[in-house]
């Protein structure tokens, strides 16, 4: 009689594969599941395809690889002989070997040429008329995204774009600051912002919504807190956003709080990283606030860096209505 700790691996690798199969329906499905959300953009379809192209093969070979594991396990199980006594040995069989070295070059040069086929359309702008396209340049900053737009207009983690436009995207960090990665899945791959360089990406978003993304990179304390979204809007919706952008000091004050300062700080300290920024007597000072922005001081980054004079202005305005108990 075989002992019955034989039976345990066979039983393990049919748990492991029913368990495998069971979960297959939660990981495809995008929202939460393991594979990318439906892409928004040309290039980020591409990506898309590339996706699933090298998950046919992947998806193929561990069922094959799985299955021949059962199968032999099944097959060549002890049926009965002792534990001391050695099972049938088998040695070479020349085309089983001759194909499991010509499927996998074949394999792995399918998918190179897939990808190699595919990346033009990922990493080159497209070209396009003046009318039809937006050059925005994104900043990494520890720990907020600033976007700055042809007109001077600025917005803080959340970028605006037209539906249907060429969106090129100049993705930079000042050379004070440290890498960081742009990344909405749903308009296209990663992109490091490294500083003192600019890295160019795009995308084209075919419908009006809210993409969001999130820096990839692992950047310092508030690498979570580095959410941004893509807030794309009708061309007409769009061209009248940006053209009031400009003069909106209000909105621009609200942004740089909520996303530069309270992060770290937050009003009674909420932020837990920094001191509260109610009763800082900086409040009162504002050129020492703005020297504060601008340069950093022991552990706080210099988040002011190459902000115009007016963002810094929109940012005194907005705190001293905040302390006035407006906001
Ligand atoms: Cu910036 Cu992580």
């Amino acid at each position: 009689m075989p002992p019955p700790v034989r039976r345990r691996p066979l039983a393990a690798a049919c748990l492991a594969f029913g368990l495998a199969l069971a979960v297959t329906g939660a990981a495809a499905a995008a929202n939460g599941g393991f594979t990318p959300p439906a892409p928004r953009s040309e290039n980020a379809e591409r990506i898309n395809d590339a996706y699933y192209f090298v998950l046919a093969f992947t998806a193929g070979v561990f069922v094959l690889v799985e299955a021949s594991l059962i199968a032999f396990v099944v097959r060549f199980r002890g049926r009965g002989r002792g534990r001391e006594v050695e099972g049938p040995q088998l040695r070479g069989n020349t085309s089983l070997e001759l194909a499991w070295t010509v499927a996998p070059v074949l394999i792995l040069a399918a998918i190179a040429g897939f990808v190699f086929y595919k990346l033009p359309g990922i990493k080159d702008v497209p070209s396009a008329q003046a009318a039809d396209r937006l050059e925005v340049r994104v900043e990494g900053r520890l720990f907020y995204w600033r976007f700055v737009y042809p007109n001077g207009a600025v917005t803080i983690d959340r970028l605006y774009a037209p539906a249907g436009r060429v969106v090129e995207l100049e993705v930079t960090s000042p050379a004070n600051d440290v890498i960081h990665s742009w990344w909405v899945p749903a308009l296209g791959g990663k992109i490091d912002t490294i500083p003192g360089q600019t890295n160019r990406t795009w995308f084209r978003a075919a419908k009006e919504g809210v993409y969001k993304g999130r820096c990839a990179e692992f950047c310092g304390i508030q690498h979570s807190a580095m959410l941004a979204a893509v807030e794309v809007m009708s061309p007409e919706e769009f061209d009248r956003w940006l053209a009031e952008q400009s003069m909106d000091r209000q909105a621009l004050g609200k942004q740089e709080y909520e996303g530069v300062c309270a992060k770290c700080h937050g009003f009674e300290g909420e932020g837990g990283i920094g001191p509260p920024i109610a009763g800082n007597p900086l409040l009162s000072d504002p050129a020492g606030l703005e020297q504060l922005l601008r340069e950093g001081r022991g552990a706080m980054p210099p988040v002011g860096t190459g902000w115009s004079d007016g963002q810094i202005e929109a940012l005194v305005e907005y705190m001293e209505r905040k302390i006035a108990g407006g906001g």
